[in-house]
Parts: structure tokens; C-alpha cells; sequence
């Protein structure tokens, strides 16, 4: 369990919940949850967050509706259906439980970094539109926050939603190129690694047999492995957002992460939502580059899935 305070940004879709199970389950000092426009509205990601934070036992934590429109862009809602659902729960109907709070994600985000400055750690695993925001408000904000580690980008797998693309930073670029041209260390977790982080049909039966929130994260599986087995060869999903959260406390130590150059493309172009990142130096043990920030996970260990579902298997 890690002991420092926590900000979730998150775009509450099936991946999300995962990871909101992770996080209570572990007993992460989570301190408050915004969410943003990517799998659904961000609304309706608050609606999800907040009905999930009550069936795992943790109606305490207050939770932010974020940005519904990417930066000078409109949300489109489409393809997050596709993969998550309408709902952005694979369609499954939990109890509803409480309501959001008054103050907007970036609001929360920039709150918490001053009530615990340089030890607030913020864990993003949506687009970065609320982070942003949260910068341009406040530009002390990178000296407040102890660590940012992000689900999104791909260092040299292809993307998912381009050739090159992957979708938190393709949804909104423009936010990420700011997120990541700021001055806090960056933990990129990339499709390098989270395409090779699973759970089959196994894990899934395996949850489905714990109780009333393992069962929910388990029917919620079925919309998301009907998207992940044409792409998989199998009946299996992708867990994303739960490797981020699980390397952001620690479960999960990293076999290869180097500190590199990284540059988002926010043109509206073919690359757009690409992440450049700067790997020359693989062959030499890559020697710290000029300007090198971010650290880029490349390598984890096998067995994930496994590791995933024991943890989950605790919630109530
Ligand atoms: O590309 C995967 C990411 O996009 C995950 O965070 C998933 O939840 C979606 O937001
Ligand atoms: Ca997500």
C-alpha cells in the first residue's frame, strides 16, 4: 500500500473501475477522484465512479466532475461506446449512490496539491484535459505534485486508435503536450507494456465468483473482452488503466524504465496524439539526454492477471 495522498483522473469505462478496485482494495490514501470525457462524459464517469466507490465500501470519497469538451475540441462519444459500453460500464446497472461534489476536477486537483504540498501524487488514467486546466490555473502546481504517473502514449508499440495514436492522448492532445511540457516527473505507462498486461476468460469466471463488487467488475468484463478478443486472438481484455494504478502504488515494479525525451504531437494531422519518445540511447543503457524528464515504463513482469485478480478478490 502506498501511504502517500492520491488524486484520480479518470474517464470511468471498464478499465477505470478495475483500477478504482485496485486502489480501495490496496487501501491507496485516495484523497478525491475527477473525471473526464474519454470512454463516456465525464458525467456520466462521475456517475460510475461514485456508484463503484459505494458498492466497494468507500462512499467517502469525494468525487469531481471534470471537463466535458477536450481542449478546443468537441467530445465525441462514439468510439468510447464501442469498447466500454454506452454506460461506460459494459452496460451493466449498478445501485446508484451519492452524488459529485461542487468543485470542478481541476479545482479538487489543485486543492489537494496545496493541502499536501510536495507529497500529492496524481494518477491519470483518461485523457489529460483536467490536468491541464490545473496547470494553466495554477502554475505552481508541478512544484507541489510529487509524481504523475499516466496511463496513455505508446514509446514504439503502434497505438489504438491511430497507427501511432493512443487514445487518452489522442483524445486530447493539446492537453497532453501541456502535461507533458510541464516541469513534474511524468510516469508514462504506455501501450508498450498494457497490451501485454491481461486477463482471460479465466480471471474473469475466477471474479465473478467473488462478491457483489468483484461480480459487478466481472459482468462489466463482458462488453470489454466482446472488443478486446478479434484484437487479441482470444477471449481476454487489455488492463490498461489497473497496470498504471498497480505501478503507481508499487505493486508493480518496472523491469525496464529509462528516463527519456518525450514529445506529443498535438497537430491535427496523421500523427496527431502520437508520443515521441527518444529511445537512441537502448543500446548503451540510455545515458540521461538533455531535457530528459519522464520516465518511460518499457518492461514489467509476466503475470499480471493473475496479481490483478487476488487483489480484486478482497473488495467486498
Ligand atoms: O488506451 C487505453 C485508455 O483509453 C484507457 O485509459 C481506457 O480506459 C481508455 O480511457
Ligand atoms: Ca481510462
Amino acid at each position: 500500500m502506498s501511504g502517500a495522498p492520491w488524486y484520480l483522473d479518470c474517464d470511468t469505462g471498464v478499465d477505470d473501475a478495475l483500477t478504482l478496485g485496485l486502489l480501495v482494495a490496496q487501501g491507496a490514501d485516495l484523497r478525491g477522484v475527477g473525471t473526464v470525457s474519454g470512454n463516456l462524459a465525464a458525467a456520466g464517469g462521475a456517475r460510475n465512479t461514485l456508484d463503484l466507490l459505494a458498492l466497494m465500501g468507500r462512499p467517502d470519497i469525494p468525487v469531481a466532475v471534470g471537463e466535458h469538451d477536450p481542449i478546443g475540441g468537441v467530445f465525441d462519444p462514439t468510439e468510447g461506446a464501442k469498447v466500454h459500453g454506452v454506460n461506460g460500464v459494459g452496460e451493466i446497472v449498478l445501485p446508484r449512490a451519492g452524488e459529485p461534489v461542487d468543485e470542478s476536477a481541476a479545482d479538487m486537483l489543485i486543492r489537494l496539491a496545496h493541502e499536501h504540498p510536495g507529497s500529492l501524487r496524481v494518477l491519470a488514467i483518461g485523457p489529460l484535459t483536467n490536468l491541464a486546466l490545473a496547470l494553466e490555473r495554477d502554475p505552481a502546481l508541478p512544484s507541489l505534485v510529487a509524481q504523475v504517473v499516466i496511463m496513455g502514449g505508446a514509446a514504439s508499440a503502434p497505438g489504438n486508435v491511430s497507427a501511432v495514436a493512443e487514445a487518452n492522448i489522442w483524445n486530447d492532445a493539446v492537453a497532453a503536450n501541456r502535461v507533458f511540457s510541464a516541469s513534474w516527473p511524468i510516469t508514462m505507462v504506455g501501450l508498450d507494456v498494457t497490451m501485454h498486461a491481461r486477463f482471460e476468460e479465466s480471471h474473469r469466471v475466477a471474479l465473478a465468483a467473488g462478491g457483489a463488487s468483484p461480480q459487478a467488475l466481472a459482468a462489466m468484463l463482458g462488453v470489454y473482452f466482446q472488443f478486446y478478443t478479434p484484437i487479441l486472438g482470444r477471449p481476454s481484455c487489455a488492463l490498461h488503466d489497473p497496470l498504471a494504478g498497480a505501478i503507481a502504488l508499487g505493486l508493480v515494479v518496472p523491469t525496464l524504465a529509462p528516463v527519456v525525451p518525450v514529445e506529443i504531437d498535438d497537430t491535427a494531422g496523421p500523427g496527431r496524439g502520437q508520443t515521441l519518445v527518444d529511445l537512441r540511447g537502448r543500446f548503451v543503457g540510455y545515458p540521461l539526454q538533455a531535457g530528459a524528464r519522464h520516465t518511460v515504463v518499457l518492461e514489467v513482469p509476466e503475470g499480471f492477471g493473475d496479481a490483478l485478480l487476488e487483489v480484486l478478490l478482497r473488495l467486498p
